[in-house]
């Protein structure tokens, strides 16, 4: 029977007493984690979000009434113990914050029951995700994702903080709007009122962050929900968080110099993790050159090495075919790695596969020098020689190679780097390195679409040294694009954007969109250019994103409150469902084509 907290106010969380409140008399509220019933002793431990402190029970102490009462609690009633703090009398719990302290009850009021729970909530729980997900507002008691989610909090009040600090100010942007131009699917929502005609979700707020800059709100940031429609993985959710911003009269360095301050406030203050500013900072073609990825790990080194002139002359048939093909050869050392069994180097090729590679070829330096590969009876021994030399290779080592286009090449090299460090538990969470990622190409060749596609999105300000390349050679062509990549993780990602019709005409011109199309789409963004446009640039944060890092968490799931699974449904809401026949009526719609 539920009883009610009439006369009572809560005083303290659980975890907020201390033995600064000894000899005071407190009331806390909150679930029962659990009871042990000793014969006439019984222990209660009372959860909050702030953590547990234990009341006890016993006789001379608390009435023989109470004690049968607190003997009948079960897990998760929600409970409001009256009582004075005492030193444990018992032993003190160094695994608890309260654990030198207990509540002796005077009073305790069940103000509500619970059925036995499908999962016992506690930390660091194994019960299946999906289970967990279904019932969400069960697992989110958990002491886990309670503090995943406070952090969260936490990150976001400090971002509004130090933002509005620096002169910006905080505007919301509309949801239900036209198409955004970040290159994934749209979310679609039917307009009833124009039958036939749709709303799409923002994939970010872009284009209004782009207009506030022409209506002089010079400095606007915004914690925006953002919606795409693509596949899931465990750093993507169809609506997802961004911190997003946009300054004007700015170029690249002044959007890094408020960014780096940032993170460095917010990881300071959330993690006490001192950030060295500068953080550094290393070109688009270095990365992929160095790490086969335009978002490196630099935790750890084992960089590819580019091996094409080595190989050149001989007469392997992987190597020469792609080399007469325009491709490249080019290897990692796993250093230490050289006894690795068959086995698994064939789960590595396998691997290198799915990436898109034909093979992997492999040679393994033996702790005594001699050499076991998949390839040297190809090979003159001194060719073999010159290669591990190439690659720095050393007894005990293992090096791989991929041959072919050189895009390839960085996608195997860079997977199969990051696999290998994982295997030879290289990453450690709690190193946070920091790296931006400069000079991004523009443009990039769709083979889908035959055609050019933006890299950022079309409103990215091609480098001015490179503009000279923009119809001969547009690939060439560099943008003003920065991601801010921690981990190997893009956490951001921003750029200039341009402002100067004609450069916005050509670059239209060569995504081969028509006048008419530009118009169609973004006709209000280019007439507002037309009215004075202040130079402007920004950068939106992956929020999710950072703090699953921040949490040192393997999934974006674990830090959102409500999350959707892989087929972007909602395990607890059941969304997406059907909906009745008279709402889609209203809305003029018929359904083609049903999913059993
Ligand atoms: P971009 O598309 O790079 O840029 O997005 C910015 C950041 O948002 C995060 N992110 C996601 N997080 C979770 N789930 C997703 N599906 C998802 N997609 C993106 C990433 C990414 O770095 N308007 C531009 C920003 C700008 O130019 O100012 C934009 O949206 O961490
Ligand atoms: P094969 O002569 O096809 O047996 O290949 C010899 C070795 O080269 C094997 O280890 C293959 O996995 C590897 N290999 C095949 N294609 C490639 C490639 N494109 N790049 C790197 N290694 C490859």
């Amino acid at each position: 029977m539920a009883e009610s907290m009439q006369g009572l106010k809560r005083t303290h969380r659980c975890a907020e007493l201390s033995p600064e409140q000894i000899g005071e008399t407190v009331t806390v509220m909150g679930w029962v984690q659990k009871n042990r019933n000793k014969g006439g002793l019984v222990f209660v431990d009372v959860r909050d979000r702030s953590g547990i402190i234990q009341a006890v029970f016993e006789e001379g102490k608390s009435s023989p009434e109470l004690i049968a009462k607190a003997a009948g609690l079960r897990a998760e009633y929600v409970v409001a113990v009256v009582g004075k703090v005492q030193r444990r009398s018992g032993a003190v719990n160094s695994n608890l914050a309260t654990g030198e302290i207990e509540i002796i009850p005077e009073e305790l009021r069940v103000l509500s029951e619970s059925e036995t729970p499908p999962f016992p909530i506690e930390e660091n729980s194994r019960t299946k995700e999906e289970l967990r997900l279904k019932y969400r507002y069960l697992d989110l008691r958990r002491p886990d994702l309670q503090r995943n989610l406070m952090m969260r909090s936490r990150v976001a009040t400090l971002t509004r903080q130090f933002l509005a600090e620096e002169g910006f100010l905080e505007i919301e942007t509309p949801v239900l709007i036209g198409s955004t131009p970040e290159g994934a699917r749209d979310y679609l929502v039917p307009s009833r009122i124009h039958q036939g005609h749709f709303y799409a979700l923002p994939q970010s707020p872009q284009l209004f962050k782009q207009l506030l800059m022409c209506s002089g709100y010079d400095r606007y940031f915004q914690i925006a929900k953002c919606f795409r429609d693509e596949d899931l993985r465990a750093d993507r959710q169809p609506e997802f968080t961004q911190i997003d911003m946009e300054l004007s009269f700015v170029d690249v360095d002044d959007v890094i110099d408020v960014n780096e301050r940032l993170l460095a406030k917010l990881f300071d203050e959330v993690l006490g993790v001192k950030v060295p500013l500068p953080i550094p900072r290393m070109t688009w073609k270095e990365a992929m050159d160095r790490f086969g990825s335009d978002k490196p790990d630099i935790r750890f080194g084992m960089e590819l090495t580019d091996v094409t002139e080595v190989v050149r002359n001989c007469e392997f048939a992987v190597f020469k075919n792609a080399i007469e093909n325009h491709g490249t050869v080019r290897g990692i050392n796993a250093k230490g790695q050289g006894s690795m069994p068959r086995k698994k180097i064939d789960k590595l090729t396998a691997f290198a596969k799915d990436y898109g590679a034909k093979g992997l070829a492999y040679i393994a330096v033996q702790e005594d020098g001699t050499v076991k590969s998949s390839f040297a009876k190809f090979m003159k021994e001194e060719e073999i020689q010159d290669l591990i030399q190439a690659m720095d290779g050393e007894n005990g080592d293992l090096l791989l190679f991929a041959a072919d286009q050189k895009k390839v090449v960085w996608d195997v090299l860079g997977a199969l780097r990051l696999e290998l460090a994982r295997q030879m538990e290289l990453l450690d969470k709690s190193d946070y390195r920091f790296l931006w990622i400069t000079e991004f190409p523009l443009l990039e060749w769709s083979e889908e679409q035959n055609r050019f596609t933006a890299m950022h999105h079309p409103f990215t300000m091609p480098m001015e040294e490179d503009l000279k390349y923009i119809d001969s050679d547009p690939g060439r062509v560099r943008a003003k694009a920065y991601d801010i990549v921690l981990n190997g993780n893009e956490i951001g990602g921003g750029s200039v954007r341009i402002f100067n019709p004609e450069i916005q005409s050509k670059m239209f011109e060569v995504l081969g969109f028509t006048e008419e199309q530009a118009h169609e789409q973004f006709g209000f963004l280019l007439t507002a250019f037309k009215y004075g446009v202040p130079p402007h640039a920004g950068l939106a944060y992956g929020l999710d994103r950072l703090v699953m890092l921040m949490a040192q968490e393997n999934s974006i799931r674990d830090v959102i409150a409500f999350p959707k699974v892989k087929d972007a449904s909602d395990l607890m809401t059941e969304a997406p469902t059907r909906v009745e026949p008279k709402q889609l009526e209203e809305l003029g719609l018929s359904i083609a084509a049903q999913d059993e």
